[in-house]
């Protein structure tokens, strides 16, 4: 058999299909059986290393890869967060991007982070009997502290969406000593939660059944749906915060939300201030 790559990418993917199974590698195979979506994970991209999965999964989009194609690493060494922040995805973990195609203007594409926060909250919820929680606007807690961040790329032209990326990011069996020490008060993983590794592509299995659920359901009931689903899990309304906005940081209590995912913030002179691309800290004390 001669296989010609016609660029480095075609060379990438033909390795990551002879991905040897080792014994600390995803098993694809684990994914893929018995996975009973009609399109989510259906094509799935995985690498040993790749700089972001959210870039390689960009990279497919534009050759034209079908919706609900996912790209999964064992590892990134250039992961992103929101706001430009790095994210350590160091082997153990799991980080994977999902390609959608909705027919929705750009403005709505910040709502499908909170498709992926209850479809993750909820899998973590089904599949470990852990407390999952969620915190305004991509972060999955458990015991106060983050196990999971996404991350809501979209490219588009105008007022029209060719395609977004979801990543995801969730510390599964992700040993402690592997943060920084400053983080480590915040920060926890599936593996510390649980004292055990993780089936991760069992995981991945049902993430990926669970977040199509909820995807299906956004498009076909609307946002107001999904809202009510994460007013149930969420862990900031009602709680006193910090917003770290590029004038400055202000605090206030955290509300409402409005029916556009923005939180509605109110400042102790009574002001509401509406929070929509900020970062926001949960504070001990509630006033
Ligand atoms: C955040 O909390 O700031 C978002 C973190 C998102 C991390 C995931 S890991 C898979 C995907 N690839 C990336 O480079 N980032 C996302």
């Amino acid at each position: 058999m001669t296989i010609v790559f016609s660029n480095d990418l075609d060379k990438l993917l033909y390795k990551c299909f002879f991905n040897p199974r080792g014994e600390n590698s995803m098993r694809l195979d684990k994914i893929k059986n018995g996975l009973k979506t009609d399109f989510i994970g259906r094509e799935i991209y995985y690498f040993k290393e790749v700089t972001s999965t959210n870039d390689q999964a960009r990279r497919l989009a534009l050759k034209g890869i079908s919706e609900g194609t996912i790209v999964i690493a064992e590892k990134q060494r250039r992961g992103r967060g929101r706001r430009g922040k790095r994210w350590l995805s160091p082997k153990g973990g799991i980080w994977l991007s999902v390609i959608l195609k909705p027919q929705i203007r750009p403005f709505n594409a910040f709502k499908l982070t909170f498709v992926t926060a209850v479809a993750v909250a909820k899998a973590i919820k089904k599949m470990f009997k852990l407390d999952a929680q969620i915190k305004w606007p991509n972060d999955i807690l458990v015991q106060g502290k983050k196990i999971c961040g996404i991350l809501t790329e979209v490219d588009t032209t105008g007022n029209c969406i060719h395609f977004i990326i979801i990543g995801i990011g969730i510390n599964a069996n992700v040993g402690m000593h592997l943060f920084p020490k400053h983080l480590q008060y915040n920060v926890t993983s599936l593996k510390r939660e649980l004292k055990e590794d993780i089936d991760r592509a069992a995981f991945v299995k049902v993430l990926l059944t669970t977040f199509e659920r909820y995807y299906k359901l956004f498009l076909r009931s609307g946002f107001e749906t999904i809202l009510n689903e994460w007013l149930a899990l969420n862990c900031v309304l009602g709680k006193y915060i910090e917003v770290l906005s590029s004038e400055g940081t202000y605090q206030g209590k955290a509300v409402n939300i409005d029916k556009n995912g923005a939180l509605m913030v109110k400042l102790d002179d009574g002001t509401i201030k509406k929070v929509v691309s900020e970062s926001i800290i949960l504070k001990r004390l509630n006033k």
